[in-house]
């Protein structure tokens, strides 16, 4: 086991003894011997303790000089080793420190700090990159003003650092280079205050695609996106995204941009998906280019939500930042709310708040009911890298949304209106954050606080009755929340649950108020559509119930919970066909056909054969019904036919899992409903058939495009040939990725023969794409069969694949241990040592990623003893391995406790 663990806590926060106002940075760029000069105007912080040493952050540094305030400083004035630079006695006066390292950014495979991408130099900063470029206080509450010169070769064509070009040109070639080789530099000057963890500095030889922007004050502002030669005709799409971001902000959260100029970088290899830079963000390039021959829909949707993202985080990120990484949901959380509200303001509202809820659940969710669950804000890490999870992400958004149902969308932009203006230029916590709603509304949110203190997904159940006579309907909600690590109790929450009444007949059905039958105070009118649960027990009455009604609850999934009642099936039933709230359609539909495998799944557990429950007959009449019913939006009834995913069966029965039995269960299912539906699937399929061949990426486009290739994929679970005979014309006849793609993954998927030539077409024509051929790597590797552990250990070694780039490793081997459900678990544990052995090779080089792959494991706990006991002497050896990294013994650690 690793020996180091020190952790870092909350409770220790104390602000840094000095402040470093101004950093003036020189940056000379060579693969191997970069120097950098940084000098630092520091000050003593007022009732910082008096003569403290000045130490600041290094990692992996070669340190060449340290001059203070001009004058070269003595051996016995300071230390300096690879990860600390030591002044041990700094005047108590302003000064500035001069301090010189050496960097090979050629060598750097962690990319974390300076490094190269196909030629082209980059930084990656967040969280604790920039000690790896010069010594600093490299932590969020450090706010300076930067200055930065680059000089480089004239070939390294573009030299671009954060802020404003202020000057350029040539220079005279530096000693040591070749006196014919021609150098030139420029100069950025970025005014506003930023964390170290912001800084970028990109310099290549890359295409540039310019467009403008002017703000609603009238500002022209230059937009640049720089990419790899040859793919400055897959930019429009991301441009035009960010110029719908910059006007939506505006109109939506009255937020405009700051700086002159905002500039997009698209690299190949990228640990994450982008980073939010003050006007220079750096894109993993995936999100980034599109064009329809080889973009799917879902890659423009996830362009759009990337790029919107990092753009927002210039208010909510960079003008307020985090005062520590504990805070990161502050940031994170926050933008994620506000990319989802502009992607359901681009696209379909319900559509969006679906996908986004499936999403949740397939990542979040299993987080927070395994060993590696956490809070939103963390109160301890040993390695930081680790906690950019789903649930600071995906969680802390439904936080800042559940804010917005519990304060009305005027109260909640009052909360965030206050927040800007009395936080602009600062770095804050989270109780900054809550208390600028308390004030701005005059509520109490301590209770609501807890969301951010308390890990576990909150079970709710609720149960209700009506009563004729009285014409009221009474409805009981308990709520608990399972122990989750160094959490075994946990206090009442604060929960809001959206809800309506649906009549039997399907008509809404209203009330005259609402009753909190705990307190017995009238807390609503007729108008009311939200209860707020605040107690362990909390029994409410709507009065003026004139006839029996169904409750419709968690409307729009207003809470990241896990809801189960006493709705019998025909509720659910009749929510599916008439509830006034997409979602809960949606999602009524999920939890029958959720009940049905996890029925079924337990049934061939215990050793019945497939078919032993039948699809009720009624459930597939309200299937059918919504499918065919043309009032409904194509991407909303293309979700209606995704069936629950397998990993989210296996939480559902949470213990004992046997992911082979849930994938038989579902592929029965899947079966039943193909053969039932039957024609009625070909015969929609065909009518929507768009017999216009220009590409659209729009979301009504995207929708049809989606049921199409959802009908198809259902259809071909009947295994039939001529099914498969027209899945093989639809990829052949496809004018897009889309749905070239989806013909493709339906044939691999449901195991149909004609599936292996066309996987080998698809190669040979897309070898030289690499954001092709991922999606070509992570097809293969999620297909259930048995043959796929041997494929994808064959594809390890195939030249399209990299063990040095990200996006490579994820596609083959993130997709294997996320997607495959059956492989990745397979009982004789083979998926696990082959995720295993990656992981230890991956540590050596990109230790970030790899823990990222191991975090794959943090579901092992729930499944059968055999697999429990593969997994787990996986985990060991992992967690045994020589120097491993802290970030995978961090994740392993946990795993195994
Ligand atoms: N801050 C980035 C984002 O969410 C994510 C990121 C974290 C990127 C760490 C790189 C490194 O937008
Ligand atoms: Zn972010």
């Amino acid at each position: 086991m690793s020996q180091d663990n020190s952790v870092v806590r909350l409770e220790d926060y104390i602000p840094t003894p000095y402040s470093i106002d101004h950093v003036s940075l020189t940056v000379r760029l060579d693969p191997l011997e970069t120097f950098v000069t940084s000098t630092l105007s520091i000050a003593p912080r007022e009732g910082g303790s008096e003569e403290a040493a000045l130490t600041l952050d290094g990692d992996d540094l070669v340190f060449v000089s340290a001059r203070l305030n001009g004058d070269v400083l003595e051996d016995s004035a300071y230390s300096a080793s690879d990860e600390q630079f030591i002044l041990k006695n700094p005047p108590q006066e302003a000064f500035t420190l001069e301090l010189v390292t050496k960097l090979a950014p050629q060598k750097n495979t962690q990319l974390m700090g300076l490094y190269r991408s196909n030629g082209a130099y980059c930084t990656q900063c967040e969280a604790e990159g920039f000690r790896r470029i010069t010594y600093f206080y490299d932590r969020p509450d450090v706010l300076s003003v930067y200055d930065v010169r680059i000089e480089a070769p004239v070939e390294v064509k573009y030299l671009l650092a954060n802020g404003n070009l202020v000057d350029s040109g040539t220079m005279s070639t530096p000693e040591g280079y070749p006196e014919d080789q021609l150098w030139h530099y420029a100069c950025w000057q970025d005014p506003f205050p930023k964390p170290s963890y912001l800084f970028a500095l990109v310099a290549g030889d890359l295409a540039r695609v310019e467009d403008r922007f002017v703000t609603r004050s009238g500002r022209d502002i230059t937009l640049h996106i720089y990419v790899e030669h040859g793919k400055e005709d897959r930019v429009d799409h991301a441009m035009d995204s960010l110029k719908r971001s910059m006007k939506w902000d505006e109109d939506v959260f009255d937020r405009e941009y700051d700086l002159d100029i905002f500039m997009i970088v698209a690299v190949s290899d990228f640990n994450m998906g982008a980073m939010e830079n003050k006007g220079l963000n750096v894109f993993n390039d995936k999100y980034v280019l599109a064009k329809p021959e080889t973009a799917t829909d879902t890659d423009y949707a996830l362009i759009e939500g990337v790029i919107a993202h990092e753009y927002f985080h210039n208010w909510t990120g960079n003008r307020i930042t985090c005062r520590d990484w504990f805070q990161l949901c502050l940031k994170e959380g926050l933008t994620v709310f506000r990319d989802q509200e502009f992607s359901s303001d681009m696209r379909s509202r319900p559509v969006k708040r679906i996908s986004d809820v499936q999403q949740l659940r397939a990542r979040q969710f299993p987080e927070d009911s395994g060993p590696l669950a956490h809070q939103v804000r963390p109160e301890v890490y040993s390695e930081i890298n680790n906690f950019y999870t789903s649930t600071v992400y995906e969680k802390g958004a439904e936080v800042c949304r559940m804010l917005e149902t519990l304060l009305g969308k005027e109260g909640f932009k009052a909360g965030l209106d206050l927040y800007f203006d009395r936080f602009d230029g600062q770095a804050v916590t989270i109780e900054d954050f809550i208390a600028s709603f308390e004030e701005a509304c005059s509520v109490d949110l301590s209770q609501f606080a807890l969301w951010y203190r308390q890990a576990g997904t909150p079970d709710l159940v609720a149960t209700y009755s009506y009563d004729a006579a009285r014409e009221q309907l009474s409805l009981s909600i308990e709520q608990s929340c399972p122990p989750t690590p160094g959490q075994p109790t946990k206090k009442v929450m604060h929960i809001p649950v959206r809800f309506g009444l649906v009549g039997r007949d399907g008509s809404p059905v209203g009330f005259t108020s609402v009753i909190d039958a705990n307190s017995g105070q009238e807390i609503g009118k007729s108008d009311c559509t939200v209860l707020e649960i605040r107690e362990r027990q909390h029994k409410f009455i709507l009065t003026g119930v004139s006839k029996d009604a169904i409750p419709s609850l968690l409307r729009g999934f207003s809470a990241p919970v896990h809801l189960r009642t006493n709705l019998t099936h025909d509720d659910y039933l009749c929510l599916m066909g008439h509830d006034t709230d997409p979602f809960n359609r949606w999602e009524a539909a999920q939890f029958i056909l959720m009940d049905h495998l996890v029925q079924q799944t337990r049934a061939l557990q215990a050793g019945a054969n497939t078919s032993s429950h039948a699809l009720d007959d009624s459930i597939l009449e309200a299937l059918k019904a919504c499918l065919m019913d043309d009032s409904l939006e194509h991407a909303f009834r293309a979700q209606l036919l995704q069936l629950p995913i397998e990993s989210d069966v296996g939480r559902e029965i949470g213990h004992d899992v046997d992911p082979d039995a849930i994938h038989r269960a579902r592929e029965s299912l899947r079966h039943a409903l193909s053969t039932a539906l039957g024609d009625s699937l070909i015969d929609l399929y065909k009518a929507l058939d768009d017999k216009d061949t220009s590409f659209r990426s729009d979301a009504s486009s995207a929708g049809r495009r989606a049921l199409r290739n959802g009908l198809l994929d259902l259809a071909l679970a009947r295994k039939e040939e001529a099914i498969s005979d027209l899945a093989v014309a639809h990829y052949h006849n496809a004018t897009n990725m889309t749905d070239r793609f989806a013909a493709l993954a339906s044939l691999t998927r449901n195991e149909m023969p004609a599936a292996n030539a066309l996987l080998d077409a698809f190669h040979a024509e897309f070898t030289n794409d690499a954001l092709v051929i991922d999606k070509w790597l992570s097809l293969q590797a999620s297909a259930p069969q048995e043959e796929t552990l041997q494929r994808v250990k064959d594809l390890l070694s195939h030249p399209s694949f990299s063990m040095n780039n990200p996006n490579r490793v994820r596609s083959l081997i993130g997709a294997f241990a996320m997607n495959n459900q059956v492989q990745f678990n397979r009982k004789d544990g083979e998926g696990f040592k082959l995720v295993a052995d990656i992981i230890i090779e991956l540590d050596k080089s990109n230790p970030q990623t790899a823990a990222r792959l191991a975090n794959n494991f943090r579901s092992w706990k729930a499944l059968e003893p055999d697999r429990q006991g593969q997994a787990k002497k996986e985990l060991l050896r992992i967690a045994n391995t020589e120097s491993l990294s802290k970030d995978v013994a961090d994740i392993a650690n946990r795993c195994l406790q």
